[in-house]
């Protein structure tokens, strides 16, 4: 066996060389499972020697080479841009117009939902994904072949007869994805992107292809070309071939025989696109026989044959008259501008959040400007843009005191939110007991804003925990409070107790751990007390955990009124323990143990805690499904059976080497 070092070294080398291959000179000289092969095995001897692992080991970067900047790359036929329809009269000169030039023939349209966010061109061949093109300027775009590779929505290899194509469609970011990044950036101190659509663009023109990776981008195609030209007779034939290639094609997209129907689906969604995962700003209407496309052309900068119908923005003008600063339940300050009411696309708006002081110096915002605020999807408004200065503008400061309860505000090194230091700030109290009590928590009906609002103004209730020394006569006599309604509320808190652990672990408030994170954390772990003592590294075992939510979920348990208030929840009657569906993960994950005899240092419960810790399963009786027998002293008929069916067996030594992987 040589030198491990030696062999990390070469290893190491050779992954460089490929990497420098692939990333850079896009000449790979090996299978991509080849170079995950190596990748693993590297990893491997790293893992077994730790002490050999340097940070600029291939290991250390997945997503490959940042690049210093992208390269200039010309379309294979221009990627042109709309002409726009405003209203229902400019759909109609549309229609005619293509009637008129079509000479009386008979033609259909295809409407697809126009996503917001930017065009790019995908090409493949022999099968495989060999470069994408961000539109530039419709002629000459740059080179992002890397950062797509990270958009798991377009296939890296394709069956197809074809030996060269190219496909276009659209780069977006779901709401989701964009309002998780705000909400990461935040907690970073970083600015927040304005919109979905900016974020995707910056994340598609990362230098950093690991980066990209990590934004989930989506990609849906609506153009497949060979030669810079449609590859079809019919655009809904190739929409139908792209899907069956296994391209992401909007499920949307529909067949309209009369401009009425286009309308008429025009409209629809314009009520509707508030459900979609991702914004849309219109719907593109094109000439579905590509004959029918060719007779009719194009202008200098847009085809004849397609237009989109615009929806009107969700933007309007209006004055800052104030900016208010609430108090959310992590104490985090946040300020709201208070507007002058104001219509947006058939809502009254008068307020909008402004996230934080980075976001209003980024806006450059003061009291007394007018400004462009949105509504995008079913996110709460916002301030886009100044419109222009007021006359007399006053600028606005952060309170240095929390403004519900006086003590100090707090700006942590690195942090875009400033918090309120004290942990029984009412307002805290509030926005807490109001999680704990939302759906997808705790779920208590009943317990809204009015009744939490009285219960913590009176001081009934200090903590969460105190909700379950609630009784029906603190609640009848409080205002809006019937006899009915106060016993309702007292049922549903006594129901709550048998929420399951995931929800418990929400209900904390825990920063960073959301009801996915909980499902994890109960996954890996079984009880709220493993979770609390768990150590930052053990966390980071379940699954999606990572160093940032370790570190919170140690941070609240590491306060002593945390424990406290975990303790009362324990005592209330909470559900502590979860039965996993899922096996634990851990190097004896899968395995079945039996321990036998007396073991020289370890309990039986100390051997079986240590097993289960690691992942495995004990079993009073050897069968063939039995992995392994742990032996001690004065074993009896078990060893003898692991004998007799060959089973593997351990003594304790090595069952805490295994144990420890
Ligand atoms: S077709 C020659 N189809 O809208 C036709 N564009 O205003 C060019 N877009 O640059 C585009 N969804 O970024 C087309 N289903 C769709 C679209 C779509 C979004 C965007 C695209 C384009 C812009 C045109």
């Amino acid at each position: 066996m040589k030198d491990p070092a030696v062999q990390i070294e070469q290893l190491s080398e050779e992954l460089r060389h490929h990497e420098h291959q692939y990333y850079v000179l896009d000449a790979p000289e090996i299978a991509d499972a080849e170079y995950d092969a190596l990748m693993r095995r590297l990893q491997a001897l790293e893992t077994q020697h730790p002490e050999l692992l340097t940070p600029d080991s291939p290991t250390q970067r997945v997503g490959g080479k940042p690049r210093e900047g992208f390269i200039k790359v010309p379309h294979s036929s221009p990627l042109l841009s709309l002409d726009n329809a405003l209203n229902e009269a400019e759909l109609r000169d549309f229609d005619r117009r293509v009637r008129d030039l079509l000479g009386g023939a008979e033609y259909r349209y295809v409407t697809e939902l126009k996503l917001d966010g930017l065009s790019m061109a995908a090409h493949y061949r022999d099968g495989k994904f060999t470069q994408a093109i961000t539109r530039g300027d419709g002629t000459v775009g740059e080179d992002v072949t890397e950062n797509a590779r990270t958009i798991r929505s377009l296939p890296l290899r394709v069956k197809s007869g074809l030996t060269a194509f190219e496909v276009r469609g659209e780069t977006v970011m779901s709401r989701r994805a964009f309002e998780r990044l705000n909400a990461e950036r935040d907690a970073k101190g970083l600015s927040r992107f304005a919109n979905p659509r900016n974020a995707a663009a910056g994340s598609l023109r990362l230098l950093e292809p690991r980066l990209t990776a990590e934004r989930r981008l989506e990609y849906y195609t609506y153009f497949l070309l060979t030669e810079g030209r449609p590859a079809f007779d019919s655009h809904w034939r190739s929409l139908e071939e792209l899907r069956h290639l296994g391209f992401q094609v909007n499920p949307h997209s529909k067949i309209c025989r009369t401009i009425d129907e286009v309308f008429e689906l025009c409209n629809a969604w314009e009520g509707k696109r508030e459900e979609l995962p991702y914004d849309i700003d219109g719907v593109v209407v094109k000439v579905d026989s590509v004959e029918q496309q060719r007779q009719l052309g194009f202008t200098a900068k847009a085809p004849r044959w397609a237009i989109a119908y615009k929806y009107p923005a969700r933007q309007a003008t209006t004055t800052v008259e104030a900016i208010e600063v609430q108090v959310g339940r992590t104490g985090a300050l946040t300020p709201v501008a208070c507007l002058k009411p104001v219509e947006v696309g058939g809502v009254t708006v008068s307020r909008a959040t402004l996230h934080n002081e980075d976001e209003i110096e980024r806006l450059g915002l003061q009291i007394g400007d007018e400004v462009v605020v949105e509504r995008s999807g079913d996110v709460i408004p916002k301030v886009v843009r100044i419109s222009s200065q007021g006359c007399y503008r006053k600028a606005f400061r952060l309170p240095s005191h929390c403004p519900v309860c006086g003590s100090k505000v707090v700006r942590e090194a690195g942090e875009a939110a400033s918090r309120c230091i004290n942990a029984n700030c009412p307002a805290r109290l509030k926005e807490s007991l109001l999680h704990f009590a939302s759906r997808g928590v705790m779920n208590i009906d009943g317990m809204g804003e009015a009744l939490v609002d009285q219960l913590v103004d009176r001081g009934t209730v200090r903590n969460v925990a105190d909700l379950y020394d609630l009784t029906l006569a603190d609640l009848v006599n409080l205002e809006r409070m019937g006899v009915k309604s106060a016993g309702n509320v007292i049922r549903n808190i006594d129901r709550s107790r048998q929420s399951p652990l995931p929800r418990v672990i929400t209900s904390l408030g825990i920063r960073f751990v959301g009801e996915r994170t909980a499902v994890f954390l109960a996954e890996a772990f079984g009880s709220m007390v493993a979770i609390e003592h768990a150590s930052l590294e053990e966390l980071q075992l379940a699954e999606e955990v990572g160093p940032k939510v370790a570190e919170a979920v140690v941070q609240y348990f590491s306060e002593p009124g945390n424990r406290d208030l975990v303790g009362r929840l324990l005592k209330a009657g909470l559900q502590f323990t979860y039965a996993s569906s899922r096996p634990k993960a851990g190097p004896l994950q899968g395995k079945t143990l039996v321990v036998t005899g007396t073991l020289p240092t370890l309990s039986r419960d100390q051997a079986k805690q240590l097993i289960e810790q690691a992942g495995g399963k004990v079993s009073g009786a050897v069968s063939k499904k039995t992995s392994y027998v742990v032996v001690g002293e004065d074993a009896g008929s078990k060893l003898a059976k692991a004998r007799e069916l060959g089973i593997c067996t351990l003594t304790e030594d090595e069952l805490r080497a295994l144990a420890e992987g």
